[in-house]
């Protein structure tokens, strides 16, 4: 029998999905799909920088404002993405002239009005994504280079004196492959909590691939949790291709690998503390919108939806986790 209830309804955490504005405007198919088997979002990119503070001073929330209001029709939760990034930025900032105080008035004011806009209508935020490098070490980008290291304590408390009630989050990849960046991430965030910065939750990308071992990812999930603080895999996708062969296709071999690998990390979650369960979402929603395709140059299928949004075995194999 076809199983006709959406992914959400499976799930005791809200199940999610980042959204491309673009496509819920002009994507009937994918409209109603996100309507059926999400109850979160997370922008795509709408949320970013460079889009809601394009020119200083001059913010635009058109597109996230859409993307707020589809979700409050449809009884979904929004979750904010970015604050404070090194990517996406405008190109004010990259060339921004500014003694150390206007640098940070300029971070300060654009957290505090983007999260002031949203109060009330995004339950959290990524207020810092991906400030640790490869290496543990703080990412030498310009708001380490301006700002200092503790830019990213501060961010969190700009963040909350703008809305005492919305969680706060720290977002960053890698948990799952790299012992040297998780124990760097976790030893920021316990810092943090351990000084009294305001922090709710870790946000696990989980930009991850068939090829990263069941036990290794369910231990990071494991290990992250262990803060105590709320886990948030918030930009899962499986990706089936990292060896980056141009002539690869989808067969159904390889279906049923990335069905278990999706299952055995659903598994590995939903036997988290309930209170520390934010919810899985996934990054983008079928495999045609993904951003690894272009962003690594290959072909790839890492989501559990096709490129005409269809339910793939990985769908299957997420709810079998559940
Ligand atoms: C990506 C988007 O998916 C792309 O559309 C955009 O061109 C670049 O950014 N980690 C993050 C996300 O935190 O914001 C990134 O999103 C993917 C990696």
């Amino acid at each position: 029998p076809i199983d006709t209830t959406g992914l959400y309804a499976h799930a005791h955490f809200p199940m999610g999905a980042s959204i491309n504005t673009n496509l819920l405007r002009n994507n009937a198919v994918y409209t109603a799909l996100v309507a059926k088997e999400f109850n979160s979002v997370t922008p795509e990119n709408v949320m970013k920088m460079d889009a809601t503070e394009p020119t200083q001073g001059n913010f635009n929330f058109g597109e996230a404002d859409y993307l707020v209001s589809f979700a409050q029709q449809h009884g979904m939760r929004v979750h904010g993405h970015a604050l404070v990034w090194y990517q996406a930025l405008p190109g004010w900032v990259t060339s921004f002239n500014g003694d150390s105080t206007a640098w940070e008035n300029m971070l300060k004011t654009h957290i505090q009005t983007e999260v002031a806009h949203f109060k009330g209508k995004v339950v959290s935020w990524d207020v810092v994504n991906e400030a640790i490098d490869e290496d543990g070490t703080l990412r030498n980008n310009i708001w380490l280079q301006h700002l200092g290291p503790d830019y990213v304590a501060r961010s969190f408390q700009y963040a909350r004196q703008a809305d005492p009630d919305v969680l706060l989050f720290y977002n960053d990849y890698g948990h799952e492959y790299s012992a040297v960046k998780r124990a760097a991430i976790l030893s920021l965030v316990t810092g943090m909590k351990n000084r009294g910065i305001p922090i709710d939750g870790i946000g696990m990308q989980m930009h991850t691939n068939t090829t990263v071992p069941d036990n290794a990812i369910a231990a990071a999930i494991t290990a992250v949790a262990n803060t105590g603080l709320k886990v948030h895999i918030s930009e899962l996708d499986i990706a089936v291709n990292p060896g980056n062969d141009q002539n690869m296709t989808f067969t159904p071999a390889i279906a049923t690998a990335q069905s278990q690998k999706y299952q055995n990390l659903v598994k590995a979650y939903n036997a988290l503390p309930a209170a520390q369960q934010f919810g899985i979402t996934t990054w983008d929603v079928g495999d045609a919108d993904s951003w690894i395709p272009p962003f690594y140059h290959r072909p790839d299928w890492p989501l559990p939806f096709d490129a005409s949004y269809k339910r793939k075995d990985a769908w299957q194999g997420i709810v079998n986790g559940l």
